[in-house]
């Protein structure tokens, strides 16, 4: 049965591992609830104290094929019987090439292709930027190029400062609320008619911006679907003036939308992709992929130890063979069943303001009023707590979006009991705050 709670959460094992953490770790960890997984596979999860979860997490949007999938740990257990590491940077070997290869072929940019390997998110957008215009909002990492693109959080920047300078930041296109208060039929326009007639204007001439870095859907700032027309509009903008158009994809990226890459649902080619998360189905790997004519750096320019380690490379082969065979579409059916799913439940839970997403890709916004939209965030962590107590695993997004991007093998039954769960979650939530 899945999923299976047995015991008090978090169980007698878990807290003892809880306990032990918090001695040691970090305290900079956002954990939301006390899981300590034992193991995984497919969409469901295990915990120390036996407790079966059905997940809806993917490790953040990193475990596209499922945890473990059989395919994946035999390539990564081949490679790693041959060799570990050599460093790509100063030596050759093939997963590395043809990973570049498969990602080349794939890639939605005009051209010749070439990618860049580093280990993570953050490392795939440094490599992409020199100097930017980002989104408000946006979440691009935290090492300290890309933090100065993130918007998302102020805790995410406070203390940490100056940042690097050269960045600017324009309204992302929330049509849901609008940051510039307007309906959602001009709200892309207006967002855009910012970044032209108020940035450009006072603050930056458009010759010497170098990028413009977009989330095609914002990830970390609550699953936020741009809309195709803010897209094509971004991507004329930019090349009238001569700037790149960089597509940050570390979270929609690799199938999760029910395309290889979410920009792919406009027509959209940007100049670069920032590749992480789902490409290696939980390896460490990090690709900024460009334009052949755009990554002309010199030997020495850029480079990571790690990058490309030969093991993710080998992860990240085996992930895209999937993701082409079966799983890309497996997220577009079982992703717009879910969707159809957790819209139905608006009709009865008032907290619900908005359901939104593509693919396995859902953000799910809580309101305390559909009038006023006012931000039910409390709801929404009371909501994530109570879908685990219930062996639901939930993330949270933004202020008040709940975010559901399960592993890409999710079934339609598995969807099914993910809406079942959220719809007991709610109402328990519904309950014990009115
Ligand atoms: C859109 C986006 N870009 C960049 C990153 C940073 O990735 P990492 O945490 O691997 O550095 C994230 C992580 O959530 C992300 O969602």
């Amino acid at each position: 049965m899945i999923p299976h709670i047995r015991t008090a959460l978090p169980g007698p094992k878990a807290k003892a591992l809880i306990d032990r953490d918090a001695i040691v770790v970090s305290p900079s960890y956002t954990r939301s609830y006390p899981l300590v997984i034992e193991r995984g596979s497919g969409a469901v999860v295990e915990d120390v104290d036996g407790n079966v979860f059905l997940d809806c997490t993917a490790g953040i949007a990193v475990n596209s094929t499922g945890h473990s999938h059989p395919e994946v740990v035999k390539a990564i257990l081949e490679q790693a019987q041959r060799f570990v590491h050599m460093s790509g940077t100063d030596f050759y070997y093939e997963p590395q090439v043809r990973l570049a290869e498969e990602l080349a072929a794939v890639a939605p940019i005009d051209g010749g292709v070439r990618s860049f390997f580093g280990n993570s998110g953050t490392e795939a957008v440094e490599a992409c930027i020199k100097l930017i215009i980002a989104f408000l909002g946006a979440f691009h990492g935290r090492t300290m190029g890309s933090l100065a693109l993130t918007a998302s959080k102020t805790i995410q920047r406070r203390g940490f400062g100056p940042m690097m300078p050269g960045v600017y930041h324009a309204p992302y296109p929330d049509c849901y609320r609008c940051p510039l208060g307007l309906k959602a039929e001009n709200c892309a326009a207006e967002c855009l008619e910012y970044l032209e007639h108020q940035l450009f204007l006072h603050l930056v001439s458009p010759e010497e911006v170098a990028a413009i870095v977009v989330e095609p859907i914002q990830g970390e700032g609550g699953y936020i679907v741009a809309p195709d027309q803010f897209l094509e509009r971004l991507r004329e903008l930019t090349k009238s003036h001569g700037i790149l158009l960089v597509a940050d994809e570390v979270q929609s990226g690799m199938g999760r939308t029910g395309k290889m890459f979410a920009i792919e649902h406009t027509g959209v080619r940007p100049d670069m992709i920032a590749i992480a998360k789902g490409i290696a189905s939980g390896m460490p790997l990090g690709i900024a992929v460009a334009r052949a004519g755009l990554m002309t750096w010199p030997p020495g320019a850029h480079a990571s130890t790690f990058g490309g380690n030969p093991v993710s490379c080998a992860a990240a082969l085996a992930t895209l063979k999937l993701l082409k065979e079966r799983l890309v579409a497996n997220a577009a059916e079982v992703g717009s069943h879910l969707m159809a799913g957790l819209k139905s439940l608006a009709a009865t839970h008032p907290l619900i303001g908005d359901v939104r997403g593509r693919g396995l890709m859902i953000g799910v916004e809580l309101v305390r009023d559909r009038r006023t939209k006012e931000r039910a965030s409390e709801e929404r962590d009371a909501a994530v707590a109570a879908a685990f107590a219930r062996g639901l695993l939930l993330l949270g997004a933004g202020k008040n979006a709940i975010r559901f991007s399960p592993p890409l093998v999710l079934t339609r039954e598995q969807a099914d009991t993910a809406v079942r769960i959220f719809d007991e979650a709610l109402s328990e939530v519904e309950k014990t705050r009115h």
